[in-house]
């Protein structure tokens, strides 16, 4: 269930329909999706893309994606560090960034206009980032994310980076599955 932390007001959100509100508002689409049939943890990429094909073929043709993968990354990956600092640093693309969590977790800050806020997703989260969206992405502590892309043209997928140096004030600090914060809420 992702959670919306909003550091400047000191405001956390964790509630579905909350969450869903905020993101809505700034573009950003968020859904809960279960799979069409139970999914082992090890299910091959196969599988996996089988049991949301439903909800993937809905997307395709709502967002003129025309192809999925699943990205597999753990803390032994190689290269993991390399792999990480291209998109731990604010930028943006020629195409939407769209993620539906399988396994792990990892933090999306998102500078919308200026106002930095931080989105943390988990198994069962589908979001999906607008083209041109300032933002970075960072892994928890465990260093796992298991996650289908789905992409409008996977040449254009490509981080542009704008060099504000706005990522260097946020430490990218995860709630975690067992956070249980004071529910705040922003003013109305
Ligand atoms: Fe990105």
């Amino acid at each position: 269930m992702a959670v919306v932390k909003i550091p400047a007001d000191n405001v956390t959100l964790t509630d579905a329909r909350d969450v869903t509100t905020f993101l809505a508002a700034r573009g950003i689409e968020y859904e809960r999706w279960t799979p069409n049939q139970p999914l082992p943890a090890d299910a091959p990429a196969d599988a996996v893309l089988n049991a949301y094909s439903r909800q993937i073929e809905t997307l395709k043709v709502r967002g003129g994606y025309v192809t999925a993968d699943v990205i597999d990354v753990k803390a032994d990956t190689p290269n993991l560090d390399t792999m990480l600092a291209k998109f731990n640093r604010e930028h943006w693309h020629d195409e939407d960034e769209v993620r539906f969590i399988i396994e792990g977790r990892g933090l999306f800050h998102v500078n919308a206009g200026g106002s930095v806020f931080v989105l943390e997703v988990g198994p069962g989260d589908l979001i999906r980032v607008p083209r041109g969206t300032h933002h970075w992405f960072d892994l928890c502590a465990e260093r796992r994310i298991r996650a289908i892309r789905l992409f409008q043209d996977i040449s254009g997928w490509t981080p542009h980076y704008t060099d504000s140096g706005i990522d260097r004030g946020f430490q990218p600090l995860c709630f975690g599955p067992s956070y249980i914060g004071p529910m705040v809420h922003p003013p109305s």
